[in-house]
């Protein structure tokens, strides 16, 4: 990072950037990508790019878009947001479908753009395959919130182009589990990526010497993909040792095993969620709160099996 080249990107001018954004639209098999600052930015840019004023836009009620950027969604922009189920971790189908032909009538709203989330955080980070994300054959374009997607990939053996196939546009962070310091990405359409520069710009997200966070992101695709594999592994461990103490409580547990496969989050109820996070926090373990009574873990890059003996050793001397 330290030696990167860099350039002032707000000119296109920063060729580490520019490498970045043309390697990761390889990778999810786009013509184009945009980087910016954070997930949150690449996800409420393309919701500018596609969320037509007075239409609606189809999002399942726990996704990251809808549930956790605090409102942003709303606070953004001049659309409708229309929030259908997301058990398991996949959109209502049916009540997709149903908006959609109402937009089709004149008095409902026209649907401008639908979103999926994969891996789907809120259900305890299921990965889904090309099946569950079939609401994207209805019509209207599809956002896909990726911000893990690679994770899917390696927990399904798919290629990430594969699964963002259906999409027009997928944002993807290279600041999470693949453990670059800073930065996500959002791929589509050469056209559509040259407007999200311009909301980039008007959200305060366009940089200059970005070359040097930006080679934290190459360095991330190159090396450390593959090895997400490993923080999966370690996920599990954490969910067994989950499901032996407090059986029954994890999210997803039900759909994980016909074909979603976890990887690398860990979210179950708790009766005392802060308690335990309180008990976690003085043995060194830090975990959050997925929503209220919900704990979640998440393994990652900084986080090894000597953490996970630690953390499984905390949750069996746990009081309740
Ligand atoms: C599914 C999902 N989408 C988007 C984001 C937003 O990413 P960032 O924290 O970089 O804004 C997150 C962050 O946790 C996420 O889990």
């Amino acid at each position: 990072m330290a030696a990167a080249p860099v350039g002032d990107d707000r000119y296109g001018e920063d060729p580490s950037v520019n490498r970045l954004e043309e390697r990761f639209a390889a990778l999810v098999g786009k013509p184009a990508s945009v980087y910016v600052p954070s997930g949150t930015m690449g996800n409420q840019i393309a919701l500018r790019l596609h969320g037509a004023p007075g239409s609606n836009v189809v999002v399942g009620r726990r996704q990251h878009l809808m549930s956790y950027e605090s409102g942003a969604a709303g606070w953004n922009n001049v659309f409708q947001i229309y929030a259908v189920d997301d058990t398991g971790g996949v959109i209502d189908a049916a009540a997709t479908a149903e908006a959609v032909a109402a937009g089709r009538g004149g008095f409902w709203p026209p649907v401008s753009l639908i979103c999926l989330e994969n891996t789907h955080l809120a259900s305890g980070g299921l990965a889904l395959g090309a099946e569950d994300l079939a609401a994207a054959g209805l019509g209207p374009p599809v956002h896909l919130d990726g911000a893990r997607l690679f994770n899917a990939a390696i927990a399904l053996g798919t290629p990430a182009a594969e699964l963002a196939d259906t999409a027009a546009t997928v944002m993807s962070c290279v600041s999470k589990g693949l453990g670059a310091p800073v930065g996500s990405l959002l791929a589509g359409p050469a056209d559509l990526v040259a407007e999200a520069r311009l909301h980039r710009r008007r959200l305060g997200g366009a940089m200059r010497q970005a070359g040097v966070i930006a080679a934290g992101g190459l360095y991330a695709l190159d090396h450390h993909i593959d090895r997400l594999a490993d923080d999966h592994a370690r996920a599990d461990r954490l969910g067994q040792a989950v499901a032996e103490r407090w059986p029954g409580t994890r999210l997803g547990e039900a759909v994980a095993s016909c074909g979603r496969p976890f990887t690398n989050v860990v979210a179950f109820r708790h009766p005392d969620a802060l308690g335990l996070l309180d008990h976690l926090r003085q043995a060194g373990v830090r975990a959050g709160l997925l929503a209220p009574g919900i704990v979640r873990f998440v393994t990652h890059l900084d986080v090894d099996d000597a953490d996970i003996d630690r953390a499984v050793a905390a949750l069996s001397s746990a009081s309740s």
